[in-house]
């Protein structure tokens, strides 16, 4: 078991307010730590395949422990579980089971199964409560954490969806331990991301500690947890629904969604893997327009690529990739408005701002460049 200390970051959205837990072995202790807000002694727990082979028995114990009953829906792993049909039968599944408004549900897995489960959560006879149980690094970062669910839909990655938070984010660190390496480096996207979007210090430190995160060290993984929670958590408290600054957290992301839906949301291609390569657009989109400098450009790639991230689009895996597809995608982003299309870009490492004006044409010649062989 991974010896370092608990870490407890806060959500602060009022009385909607919710703790992060970020300790090892928490599974076993879930129900010591979910026992307090249950108005029934039962759970309903929705996982995948793989969540469920390794670690399923270990967070039941846990339970059990506690004398909470537990009902599972599993399901099958991989992004295209993000869909209508899965939506539809899980939320019958727990219907069939008895699920009711004052049940918690436990989205106990990555970030497909956190995305897909906070949203039938928030539909289930117009709401049952939840609890987010991330089994990977990405979701313990980024997806668990505030709010933001959802499925795919043929038009675009993460397109019908709710704001809905959950009750508290159980991070069990020793998970991280059993992380099969792709995943544990698309996690490090979203790691790295917090740095570059506005803290070079934490950017320094990944920079120095890459080796270690690279290895999973359950402390340096550990510490860059609570990093990227402390400022999730401080950004989604500052703008909720992403009515502004909460934009800043999909650096990177309209490349990736693009890259992801090009390839048809693949398991060729993992959404941390597609965010990599993005935020190494961003910042060559960026060098492209002279906001910052090449220096700043190759910083920050020799930082993604030392997390085992690839940062050349013609490298990427899925590929190879058009550029006249990938703007046709980034047309559709959440965040185009009007056929404006806003992107993340950087002024330097830590520098990051919302440009709502993109200009496509520029867009579409600086893709050509970065697709072309
Ligand atoms: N993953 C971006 C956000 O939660 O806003």
């Amino acid at each position: 078991m991974v010896q370092n200390s608990a870490k407890q970051v806060t959500v602060a959205l009022g009385e909607r307010s919710y703790d992060i837990h970020i300790a090892a072995g928490l599974l076993s202790r879930a129900g010591e730590l979910i026992k307090p807000i249950l108005k029934q002694q039962r759970v309903f727990i929705v996982t995948d395949e793989n969540v469920a082979k390794t670690h399923l028995e270990t967070l039941q114990n846990g339970l059990v422990q506690e004398n909470i009953e537990s009902f599972v829906e599993i399901l099958p792993p991989g992004e295209a579980t993000k869909c209508y049909s899965i939506l539809e039968s899980t939320i019958d599944a727990l219907m069939a089971q008895g699920a009711d408004r004052n049940d918690v549900v436990l989205a106990f897995g990555g970030g497909v199964i956190g995305d897909l489960t906070g949203l039938v959560a928030g539909l289930l006879k117009r709401g049952m409560r939840f609890v987010q149980v991330p089994t990977t690094l990405l979701s313990q970062v980024d997806s668990s954490v505030g709010g933001k669910t959802a499925i795919n839909s043929k038009m675009g990655k993460n397109l019908i969806g709710l704001f809905n938070q959950p009750e508290m984010v159980i991070a069990d660190q020793d998970v991280l331990q059993t992380l099969p390496v792709r995943e544990l480096c698309a996690g490090l996207a979203e790691v790295i991301k917090y740095g570059l979007i506005d803290d070079p210090d934490f950017f320094e430190f990944i920079e120095q500690n890459a080796e270690k995160l690279n290895a999973a060290d359950p402390d340096t993984l550990a510490e860059a947890v609570r990093v990227s929670c402390e400022a999730k958590a401080r950004i989604v408290s500052e703008d909720e629904t992403e009515r502004g600054k909460r934009a800043l957290l999909n650096l990177g992301h309209t490349f990736a969604h693009a890259l992801e839906r090009a390839n048809g949301f693949g398991p060729a291609l993992l959404h941390g893997e597609a965010v990599g390569t993005g935020m190494a657009m961003a910042y060559r989109y960026s060098k492209a327009i002279d906001l910052c400098s090449g220096q700043d450009v190759t910083r920050a790639e020799k930082a993604i690529a030392a997390l085992g991230l690839e940062t050349d689009v013609r490298n990427l895996a899925g590929g190879p990739y058009e550029a006249n597809a990938l703007l046709e995608h980034m047309m559709h982003d959440k965040k185009t408005e009007q056929g404006r299309l806003t992107l993340i870009l950087a002024k330097g490492i830590g520098q990051s701002y919302i440009e709502k004006n993109v200009d496509a044409d520029n867009l579409l010649v600086f893709l050509n460049s970065e697709t072309a062989d």
